[in-house]
C-alpha cells in the first residue's frame, strides 16, 4: 500500500494525548471558522479517553467553541449508556460533563431500540438529517484500531464491511471484541470525512500498524485499510510500541 498517511510518533501516550488534543482543537476553529460548525465523531475504546479528558482541561476547554460543535460516536457497544463497558458513558465521564455543549448537538448511538438493526437505522437517519443540513460530511472522525486492524466496529470479514455504499450506520453482529453486538458507522460514513485521525498506541498493534500503512491492500482483513477519505489521507498518531515495525524515514 502507497505511503499516502501522515504518521506522528510519541515517545509515550501522554505525548499523544497532548497533541491529539491540540490537533482537534485546532480543527475545531478552523472548522467553525469555515462553515460555522465543527462535526466530531468520536472513537470508542479506551486510548481516546486520555484525550476527551484533555479536551475538558484547559487551555483546550476555553478554547474550543462548544455551542458550534457537534458530537457523533463511531460505533457503540449494544449496551445500555450507562453500562461500564459503553462507549456513550466513556465520552460522558471523559467529556460531556466537563464541558458546555448544546445538548441538542449531542447524538449517542441509540441502544434502547428491540434490536440493532432498529437502531441503526435510527441512527443513520438521524446522521442524513444532520449531514445535509450543514457540509455533509464529517470535519473529523477519530479512530481506534484494534491488533487484528479492525476499526469502528468493522471487524475482519464480518458481514458490516459489505453494507451498500448509501447505509451510513450498520448493526454488526458477531465481534470478535465483545460485546457481539455493536453498532458502526460504515466504511462509507467514515469515508465521509473531511479529515480522519487514527489514535494508536500500545505494542499489541505494531503488527496490524505495520499492515495497514505498508502491507498489501486487503481490507477484509485488515479493515482500517478501508478508511481512505477523499480529501485527505487518514492522520495517523502512534506511540513508539505501535509503531516499532515502522522504518524511520
Ligand atoms: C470499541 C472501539 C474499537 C477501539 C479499538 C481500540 O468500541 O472497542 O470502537 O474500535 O477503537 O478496539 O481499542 P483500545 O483503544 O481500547 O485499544
Amino acid at each position: 500500500m502507497t505511503d499516502q498517511t501522515d504518521r506522528q510518533i510519541f515517545s509515550d501516550t501522554a505525548a499523544l494525548h497532548r497533541a491529539a488534543a491540540q490537533y482537534i482543537s485546532e480543527r475545531a476553529a478552523a472548522s467553525i471558522a469555515a462553515h460555522g460548525r465543527f462535526t466530531l465523531v468520536l472513537a470508542g475504546g479506551s486510548t481516546p479517553a486520555g484525550v476527551y479528558r484533555l479536551l475538558a482541561d484547559e487551555p483546550h476547554r476555553s478554547q474550543i467553541a462548544w455551542k458550534q460543535v457537534y458530537l457523533f460516536w463511531s460505533d457503540e457497544r449494544y449496551l445500555a449508556h450507562d453500562d461500564a463497558a459503553s462507549n456513550y458513558r466513556m465520552v460522558r465521564e471523559h467529556l460531556l460533563d466537563h464541558v458546555p455543549l448544546h445538548p441538542d448537538h449531542i447524538y449517542p448511538i441509540p441502544t434502547d431500540y428491540s434490536n440493532a438493526q432498529a437502531a441503526a437505522t435510527a441512527y443513520h437517519q438521524q446522521l442524513q438529517a444532520v449531514l445535509a443540513a450543514g457540509t455533509n460530511r464529517f470535519d473529523l472522525v477519530l479512530l481506534g484500531m484494534g491488533s487484528d486492524g479492525h476499526t469502528a466496529s468493522l471487524f475482519p470479514h464480518n458481514a458490516a464491511l459489505n453494507a451498500p455504499p448509501d447505509q451510513l450506520v450498520v448493526a454488526v453482529d458477531n465481534a470478535p471484541k465483545p460485546p457481539a453486538q455493536r453498532i458502526s458507522l460504515t466504511i462509507s460514513a467514515l469515508n465521509r470525512a473531511a479529515r480522519v485521525l487514527f489514535l494508536v498506541t500500545g505494542g499489541d498493534k505494531a503488527s496490524a500498524v505495520q499492515t495497514v500503512l505498508h502491507g498489501s491492500y486487503n481490507p477484509q482483513q485488515t479493515p482500517a485499510q478501508f478508511v481512505r477519505p477523499r480529501e485527505h489521507p487518514p492522520v495517523w498518531m502512534l506511540d513508539q510500541a505501535a509503531a516499532v515495525h515502522l522504518e524511520t524515514t
